[in-house]
């Protein structure tokens, strides 16, 4: 199984397992809500496979890492864990930047900074300096990866829209009911509409969610598996704890 080049907030390390034994037959594997994407870096490839999220620049990162890895690593490779180079990172202007700075940049901040946050140089007295992306060919597994998959950066609905077909799967991990967003407004509204798409699909959804009885009323109908997932060694000690998780399919497993 590979593992993502990044951490995010809301990562499925801990279910990825449970999720991938209960993908259905499919042809078409398209991940609305990508993140690091640990599902899709775990699981065997599909035939066609889509990624999708909202974040502009997380979804560069993946698709400098598919199309220019080598000039990545190149660039990374004389750089090392530094607070000095972290700061000069985080505040370079974007706008400055070619896309595989952009995506440079990103993988630095993200990998080097406290629970992958990218605010600040992440140290420790438990903890050693994250030294994966300074080694030679650290991206090489990643870029063989995605080299037949489609990579979006649309909201959900669009890709709802384009690629929902009979054989087609989606792996939805959308941001949690009431937890802190990612940048942008993801309410009741959002996941009306998430819903509404999903209750209407002509192919197959998995969808993740925190056990919620709101969440609760919205798929009434669905099949619900439960699930605890405990983040005790979460990074972020604001996250640490355990918590219910709801997985909730169109078809039974
Ligand atoms: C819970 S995280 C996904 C985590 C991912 N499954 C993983 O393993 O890392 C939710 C993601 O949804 C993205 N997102 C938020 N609103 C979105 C939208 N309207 N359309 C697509 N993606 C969106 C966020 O940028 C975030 O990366």
């Amino acid at each position: 199984m590979l593992k993502p080049p990044i951490t995010r907030m809301g990562g499925k390390s801990k279910l990825r397992k449970t999720i991938i034994e209960m993908i259905p037959e499919h042809t078409c594997y398209a991940e609305l809500f990508f993140g690091a994407g640990w599902v899709y870096f775990g699981k065997e490839s599909s035939k066609v496979e889509v990624i999708n999220d909202i974040d502009k620049e997380l979804i560069n990162l993946f698709r400098m890492i598919k199309y220019h890895a080598p000039e990545i690593e190149r660039i990374l490779e004389y750089d090392f864990s530094g607070r000095n180079i972290f700061d000069e990172y985080k505040n370079a202007t974007i706008e400055h930047l070619t896309e595989i700075h952009r995506a440079t940049r990103y993988l630095y901040l993200t990998s080097q900074s406290f629970a992958g946050k990218g605010g600040h140089y992440g140290y420790g007295t438990t903890t050693r300096p994250s030294p994966q992306i300074f080694y030679k060919d650290a991206l090489q597994s990643l870029k063989e990866r995605l080299r037949n998959t489609y990579v979006e950066n649309l909201s959900f609905e669009k890709i709802i829209e384009k690629y929902d077909r009979p054989n087609t799967f989606f792996f939805c991990d959308p941001p949690y009911w009431e937890t802190a967003g990612y940048g942008n407004t993801f309410g009741e509204k959002e996941h009306l509409i998430l819903r509404n798409m999903l209750k209407n699909l002509q192919g197959k959804f998995l969808l993740t969610i925190n056990d919620h009885e709101k969440v609760r009323e919205w798929y009434e109908g669905f099949n619900f598996k439960e699930v605890e997932v405990n983040y005790s060694v979460s990074k972020d000690k604001k996250a640490r704890g355990k918590y219910k998780e709801l997985i909730i399919t169109n078809y039974n497993t």
